[in-house]
């Protein structure tokens, strides 16, 4: 290919390290990309047009409903005035499993003739092969009744007693989606749906309607891009859908941006979805990164609806907050067909169950990659890996993966180590085995030219093709390099001889299996390419241009990845692959954790992650961090620890650093920096039963992780706004990570009336919070406080021994803590397997069921496997009763034995010393009282609330003067 003179520049800028005011002039906004333009200028002359005449229209006349009911289908006329005809094209409406309503136009291009005869003219329409979790999507069966159908419209009723309606208006075409009598989603309620349908250059002018622009059709301007042949023409594909009544709109990641995404009108940079290498992000902005999932959540009181539209070309998606009370947007793509799901309900996870009924839930990972990750770029050779290790022993602090950037291999060829600096791989896998470790490598998406891999993938023509159809080869970490075309289904076969574990002299074949796959640079970052990334004029396999599929690529190549572990990893005991993916796509959640890139060691990127992990979260993309420390730069010592702090509430938590970039593993900065970081550390590892439990309930039914605070309180609208705080799971657990520099307070949103126990640092206190309406309390901080509060009415189960790593934690016993809500009840919920194999599939783990009111607290199975035989000597060696100090008797039930349990009152709380109740087995615990609880101390009022005039009940219980107990002991 001929390397661009940008991409020149990029390749010397990132090696020198200067790259941030390149951005503008290196990615397109929505001015200077052809589609973006015209679909916006479209847009703006069907607001202005006095006397709009829309020029789509369904043809009552086409209009059949299946005799099945399974598809309504017919042809939606798009008009051409000047030539006096019109374009068919045929569209489907379904109803799929779960709420899901489905609308799809296509057209057909079997004779167009494009100006490069190698593409394929069809439009793409593959994306669901990838994007969906079967092929198999379960298509609901309208009931006859349901359907009504006239000469204006046709609709159906769905849901739980038909309680949602699907309209679909012929002229102008309207799709609005009813929960009862109100509309709730209306596609093409502003009229801006375009559909660029075939035409060659010299026809175009006579089938422009008179509110289309003709910018960019068949060549490009943007500077980057006049190479660019558009060998279809226009073809891009444009929708407004409006939001009726919500204020609040989430997810489309991925962004460095906020929460509750932002209007975008009148910037000339709509929210991008296109997979690129962004490196030194900017927060708060719109720009893309390196992965995207088209699908959007809604919320408001009682009702909550989605928007999947199924498109992996270039996209530019602008929102409109301006109306009092809706949100409209518009959803525009390069190409592709029309593809859109919507979905309603009546809460946020009913959307997220929906959607994650089609792409599939978030993987239940492995459980140590739970645990803390130490990377960097790179560790340069076998014995600083071994003295990482043995130096996270000294110190004291658990971790489970240490990880190998692109320097372990031998000039960057992937499948092959430097062999001086890494002499005996095997025997270093194997020291980190007996600790329970596992190494991690990163395979990147290119291979460098001119080394055997890369020459069997040329002979097997399993590349990605430039527009000649011969291997596309470009700039990468190696240098030249060439690419797997992961699309191509030739190359898995490929890839699973890479990955194999085999008795021959394999790459792979020679380990034993604690090391697992880092996928990076799949968006595919390329660095003399165009926008940092493939030429959309590429080929892939079934002579589709890389323009129809760029943003589902990267997740085709993690997901051979992910196969090929599968594969590898069958008939071992660690069967469940780990993967790390930068790019991302709708499904990825599947077979992939994400990261958000290289962002830098500051203070806005520290708190911009929170926001970032929370969209990924809703968006079913749970399993995602940010780089613990930033990866561009030096964190201040304050800043490192406060990341560790909030970085153990990422679901997937791993510090990595740039190869120029100082040592700062968490031992470096010594001192109490070190003994902060060592505890935050510790008490992730304490709450791995929260986290493995959140993450066995997302993989069910696509409940985020992470769980933003207006899941919980949906009438509460001002919580629809909080960004920088969250829950745990179901667990209860309320954290508000410190992200500011020299904080000695913070704020924490009580978004409800509930009782929240002082939780900090995962430490019991004597102080409790209540407020009689959703208010702000202020804590004081040190640096050593992890700001966190306990919801009333929850029951956690944390592991409170240090160990080395999760692996050596399997057998360790639980601490309860109980939380009593302020009707004096509580629950919670707690999963455990094996940590590594599929046999949870198979039934083989404990789903525990915690209740608790004043009299009693129990745990029952719901499920009684041969695995629960396994736990027979795990128990419960301590219950911590929140609040309580009116115990006089407690006693254990078990398998028809009681026995008498001792306790001692602690401060305001009471903890049952080792009550030996087995976790296998159902148990009660009597509580006997002398009804003394719940005193409100006044002397102990948190500032915030007592000037806010909001606190009820403060220090709900006696305040001592002792210091908050260790939730955690460290043994
Ligand atoms: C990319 C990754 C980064 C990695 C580097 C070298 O920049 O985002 O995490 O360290 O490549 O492989």
């Amino acid at each position: 290919m001929k390397t661009s003179f940008s991409g020149i520049i990029l390749v010397l800028l990132i090696q020198l390290g200067f790259v941030l005011s390149y951005k503008e002039y290196l990615f397109k906004t929505c001015s200077s990309s052809g589609f973006c333009h015209r679909n916006r200028e479209f847009a703006r002359n069907v607001q202005r047009a006095t006397n709009f005449v829309p020029q789509y229209a369904i043809d009552p006349k086409s209009v059949e409903v299946d005799p099945e009911l399974y598809v309504i289908k017919g042809q939606v006329l798009k008009h051409l005035a000047q030539l006096g005809k019109s374009v068919q094209l045929p569209f489907e409406l379904t109803l799929l499993d779960k709420n899901n309503v489905r609308f799809q136009i296509f057209e057909d291009r079997s004779t167009a003739q494009p100006k490069n005869a190698l593409v394929n003219t069809a439009r793409y329409n593959e994306t669901t092969k990838w994007s969906f979790k079967t092929d198999q999507v379960t298509i609901e069966r309208v009931k006859d009744e349901k359907v009504i159908k006239d000469e204006n419209h046709v609709s159906f009723q769905f849901g739980k007693d038909g309680k949602y309606r699907a309209e679909l208006s012929y002229s102008p075409v309207r799709l609005v989606i009813y929960a009862g009598d109100e509309a709730q989603l209306v596609m093409n309620d502003n009229n801006f749906l375009n559909y660029e349908h075939f035409r060659t250059e010299n026809e175009n002018s006579k089938h422009l309607s008179p509110y289309e622009s003709d910018f960019d059709m068949f060549s490009e301007s943007f500077k980057e891009t006049r190479h660019d042949k558009i060998p279809m023409g226009p073809e891009s594909i444009s929708s407004d859908f409006t939001f009726k009544g919500f204020k609040h709109v989430y997810g489309i990641p991925e962004h460095a941006d906020s929460f509750n995404l932002k209007d975008t009108t009148g910037s000339d940079l709509p929210y991008r979805l296109f997979n690129v290498d962004i490196f030194e992000y900017v927060p708060n902005s719109r720009m893309p990164m390196y992965g995207s999932i088209p699908f959007l959540l809604a919320s408001k009181p009682g009702v909550s609806v989605g928007l999947f539209w199924i498109n992996s070309a270039d996209t530019f998606i602008d929102i409109n907050k301006k109306h009092e009370k809706d949100t409209s947007t518009h959803w525009m793509s390069e190409n592709g067909v029309l593809d859109v799901v919507l979905t309603v309900g009546e809460r946020p996870e009913d959307i997220n169950e929906s959607y994650g009924s089609l792409t599939g839930y978030v993987q239940l990972p492995p459980l140590f990659s739970l645990g803390y990750h130490q990377c960097r770029w790179n560790y340069n050779d076998e014995k600083d890996v071994l003295n990482i290790n043995s130096l996270f022993d000294e110190h004291q602090i658990p971790y489970d993966v240490i990880w190998l950037d692109v320097d372990y291999a031998d000039s960057r060829k992937y499948f092959t180590w430097q062999p001086e600096k890494f002499p005996d791989p095997e025997g270093m896998l194997k020291e980190l085995d007996i600790t329970g470790r596992n190494l991690v490598l990163i395979i990147d998406t290119h291979l460098k030219t001119g080394y055997s891999l890369s020459d069997t993938i040329r002979e097997k023509e399993i590349t990605i093709k430039d527009s000649e159809n011969k291997t596309f080869v470009g700039q990468c970490w190696p240098g030249e390099a060439v690419w797997l075309d992961s699309m191509n289904p030739a190359s898995q076969e490929f890839w699973d001889e890479q990955h194999a574990l085999s008795d021959e002299n394999t790459f792979m074949g020679r380990f034993s299996t604690n090391f697992y796959i880092w996928n990076d640079m799949n968006e595919p970052s390329i660095f003399d390419g165009i926008e940092t990334t493939s030429l959309k004029s590429n080929l892939h396999y079934g002579n589709w241009e890389h323009r129809s599929v760029h943003n589902v690529f990267g997740l085709t190549f993690h997901e051979a990845t992910y196969k090929a572990l599968v594969k590898r990893l069958e008939s071992t005991e660690r069967q469940r692959p780990f993967i790390l993916t930068r790019s991302f796509y709708a499904g990825s959640q599947r077979t992939a954790a994400m990261w958000t890139g290289d962002n830098m060691s500051k203070w806005e990127y520290l708190k911009a992650s929170i926001p970032m992990v929370l969209t990924l979260g809703v968006s079913g993309m749970p399993f995602a961090g940010a780089d613990v420390g930033g990866f561009f730069g030096d964190p201040s010592k304050e800043l490192l620890t406060r990341w560790y702090q909030t970085g153990i509430w990422y679901p997937f938590f791993r510090a990595h650093a740039h190869i120029d970039s100082r040592r700062r593993e968490p031992w470096v900065p010594g001192g109490s920096y070190t003994s902060i970081i060592r505890d935050a550390i510790r008490l992730r590892y304490a709450l791995l039963p929260m986290w493995y439990t959140s993450f066995f309930e997302s993989s069910q039914t696509g409940v985020p992780v992470l769980k933003p605070t207006f899941y919980d309180n949906l009438n509460n609208i001002e919580s629809y706004d909080i960004e920088d705080q969250f829950y745990l799971g179901n667990s209860g657990i309320l954290v508000k990570p410190v992200t500011d520099e020299g904080a000695s307070s913070t704020e924490i949103y009580l978004p409800d009336e509930q009782i929240y126990y002082d939780f900090t640092g995962g430490c019991i206190s004597n102080r409790s919070y209540q407020l009689t309406e959703p208010g702000f309390i202020t804590k004081d901080v040190l640096l050593a406080d992890i700001p966190m509060l306990l919801k009333g009415g929850s029951i956690v189960a944390a592991k409170n021994r240090y160990r080395r790593s999760s692996h050596l934690m399997a057998n360790d016993p639980y601490t309860l803590t109980v939380a009593l809500d302020k009707d004096g009840d509580a629950s919670g919920r707690l999963y455990v397997d094996d940590g590594s194999s599929f046999n949870y599939e198979r039934g083989e783990y404990l789903y525990l069921n915690f209740t608790a009111n004043k009299t009693s607290i129990a745990s029952t199975a719901e499920n009684n496997s041969a695995f629960a035989e396994s736990l027979g000597n795990i128990k419960v060696e301590k219950l911590q009763l929140l609040g309580r100090r009116d115990i006089t008797e407690a006693k254990a039930e078990c398998d028809g034995e009681t026995w008498n349990l001792s306790f001692k009152t602690e401060g305001a709380n009471t903890i049952v010393t080792n009550p030996k109740l087995p976790v296998n087995k159902n148990w009660t615990v009597h509580l006997q009282s002398d009804g003394s609880s719940q005193s409100a101390e006044e002397e102990d009022k948190p500032k915030g609330a007592l000037s806010s005039g909001l606190l009820v009940s403060v220090g709900a219980i006696l305040a001592s003067s002792a210091a908050a107990l260790k939730y955690f002991s460290i043994l």
